[in-house]
């Protein structure tokens, strides 16, 4: 064999060598792309076995009129802040009862003088406010 060639051959065993170890750089460093860069969450399709439990149901649909009240409207219609009508309090809410329940529930949600579109709470959905205004007038009359 002659020398030139072993050197051939040599070099050719070096090249494969640093291809390979580049190409498994080359995969860790895409591996932690893409553990990088993967969504939070991941879809399963019901019936397949690699999903987990389901998770137990969320209570959904409307919060009460209570409970957005208390949430949302307390701070104001509590204690009549900024004249807004004090809950519970028949007097204040005569007039504007009369206007309505439907006026009512439009000024509750795009707000009227002192009282701010939908009282603040932006993750209040209109049914939401509509229970509250009607738990609101079912105190007050
Ligand atoms: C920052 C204080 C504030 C908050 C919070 C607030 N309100 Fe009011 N609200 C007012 C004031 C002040 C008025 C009186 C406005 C006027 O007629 O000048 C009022 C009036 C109203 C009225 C009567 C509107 C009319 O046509 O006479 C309704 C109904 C109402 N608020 C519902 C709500 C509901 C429901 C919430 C909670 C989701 C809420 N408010 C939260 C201040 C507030």
């Amino acid at each position: 064999m002659s020398i030139k060639r072993e050197l051939w051959i040599t070099a050719a065993g070096v090249m494969a060598v640093m291809a390979a170890m580049a190409s498994i750089a080359a995969t860790d460093l895409e591996q932690e792309l893409i553990d990088r860069i993967k969504p939070v969450g991941e879809v399963c399709i019901q019936g397949k076995s690699d999903c987990a439990a389901p998770v137990a149901a969320v209570a959904s649909g409307p919060r009460s009129g209570e409970q957005v009240y208390g949430a949302a409207c307390v701070a104001c219609h509590d204690s009549g802040l900024a004249g807004a009508p004090k809950i519970a309090v028949a007097a204040d809410w005569a007039p504007r009862i009369a206007q309505g329940e439907e006026t009512l529930v439009s000024h509750a949600l795009s707000g009227i003088r002192g009282m701010p579109p939908k009282g603040t709470c932006m993750n209040c959905s209109d049914e939401e406010i509509k229970l509250a205004v009607e738990y609101m007038v079912s105190r007050s009359q």
